[in-house]
């Protein structure tokens, strides 16, 4: 069966071509187009913009996701009048689809996947509509995807069992949340952010220390610059954990970003500019908020006994909490920690079309709707 898979969800055009046999799960071929430099202006997201991007960025990743697969000739597929609708609130990207299709032959594929949510709305929209409309012109089957589900299957590409119960950290810009998975299709929330997400944590620090954006992966870069042995003297910089100690799973990230603030405000000009203070603050912001994180998943994995820990979304592309969760191997013996390289972790399509390997099909594709709240979890510890 070959599915071919989009991301439309935040800041990210993804198309994939994957195969599933016989439970595995294989790329054919993938393409992305970050909005990374759009957005850096605004120091995050911004979703008008963001969806005018992956109108224009749609057809062009397509075509090169399918080349890359072998998947596309010469010919049509379709000149289909009923897009028409389906694209009427996307004029632009109608215009480019319609074309497309009717100078290229898309070959072989079994069925359509698309992420519905959890993500900005207006940009779901674009990647479903669009989806909508290749169902029906090549005739396939539409499968909706849940963003979050697709964060915590990257794992297929390698394996495709694992031992239950799994206990799984989505740690991304959006969200953070401890789930507990019993199977591959039933999930319950364990804990989530009560405010900011820990990538949005990261994000907000990285600006007020003048770091860039996306706040993450510049954060691990300055933090790297760290060396206690080099360091000195120390600025002493003591962020909070918070809610470590609290009796739940649940977390916080809002007072922490307010801490970095003031510390940075507290300091001379000379110290907020130099190098060392941003990068004893990178450490230690790094630290913080995955102290916290791995606290209460070592606290999730002994109440559940879990066999398996995975990790996903884009703050799981850190390799300091990737360090601190592996060696939870030796804590907790016989466990495995799965854990997605920086490809995977941060948004693609390709996750999509591992996570759609293990769907069902729409009853009626053409029904199916952006839901930028969805959840995955159907009950609540
Ligand atoms: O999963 P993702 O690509 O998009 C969402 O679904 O939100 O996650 C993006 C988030 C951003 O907040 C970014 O700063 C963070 O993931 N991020 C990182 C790293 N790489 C990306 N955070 C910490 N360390 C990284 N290496
Ligand atoms: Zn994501």
């Amino acid at each position: 069966m070959i599915i071919l898979a989009i991301e439309t969800s935040c800041d990210d055009t993804g198309v994939a071509v994957v195969e599933k046999e016989k439970g595995r799960v294989k790329v054919l071929g993938s393409a992305l187009s970050s909005q990374t430099e759009i957005h850096k202006k605004w120091g995050g997201v911004y979703p008008t913009e963001a969806k005018r991007e992956h109108q224009k960025n749609l057809i062009p990743v397509m075509k090169k996701a399918l080349k890359k697969a072998s998947l596309l000739e010469k010919g049509i597929t379709s000149n289909s009048k009923e897009i028409g609708k389906i694209l009427s609130r996307e004029s632009f990207l109608l215009k480019e689809t319609e074309n497309f299709l009717k100078k290229n032959k898309i070959k072989k594929i079994d069925a359509v996947a698309v992420t519905t949510g959890p993500g900005l709305e207006p940009c779901l929209w674009v990647g479903v509509n669009f989806a909508k409309a290749l169902s029906l012109c090549l005739d396939v089957p539409l499968i909706p995807i849940n963003h979050i589900k697709a964060h915590l299957f990257f794992f297929l590409f390698e394996k495709e069992k694992i031992k239950f119960p799994a206990v799984a950290l989505v740690a991304s810009g959006g969200h953070t949340e401890l789930v507990l998975a019993n199977s591959f299709s039933s999930f319950e929330l364990i804990g989530k952010t009560r405010d900011d997400a820990a990538g949005e944590c990261f994000d907000k620090a990285a600006r007020i220390l003048g770091l860039g954006y996306p706040g993450g992966p510049a954060i691990a870069r300055q933090a790297e610059l760290w060396k206690s042995e080099i360091q000195n003297p120390k600025f002493e910089i003591n962020l909070p954990r918070p809610m470590m100690y609290s009796k739940n799973y649940d977390f916080s990230f809002s007072g922490l970003k307010t801490a970095v603030l003031y510390d940075f405000l507290s300091r001379n000009e000379r110290t907020k500019k130099s190098k060392k203070y941003k990068a004893e603050m990178a450490k230690e912001i790094e630290e913080a908020i995955t102290d916290v994180l791995v606290f209460k998943l070592k606290k999730a994995v002994k109440e559940y006994r879990a066999k398996t820990i995975i990790l996903g979304g884009g703050v799981t592309a850190n390799k300091t909490l990737q360090k601190k969760v592996k060696k939870m191997e030796k804590e907790f013996p016989g466990i495995e920690v799965l854990l997605p390289s920086i490809r995977l972790a941060t948004d693609n399509a390709e996750i999509v079309g591992a996570a759609a390997a293990l769907e069902k099909p729409a009853k009626d594709s053409q029904k199916i709707e952006a839901n930028a709240n969805i959840k995955i979890y159907d009950k609540m510890r």
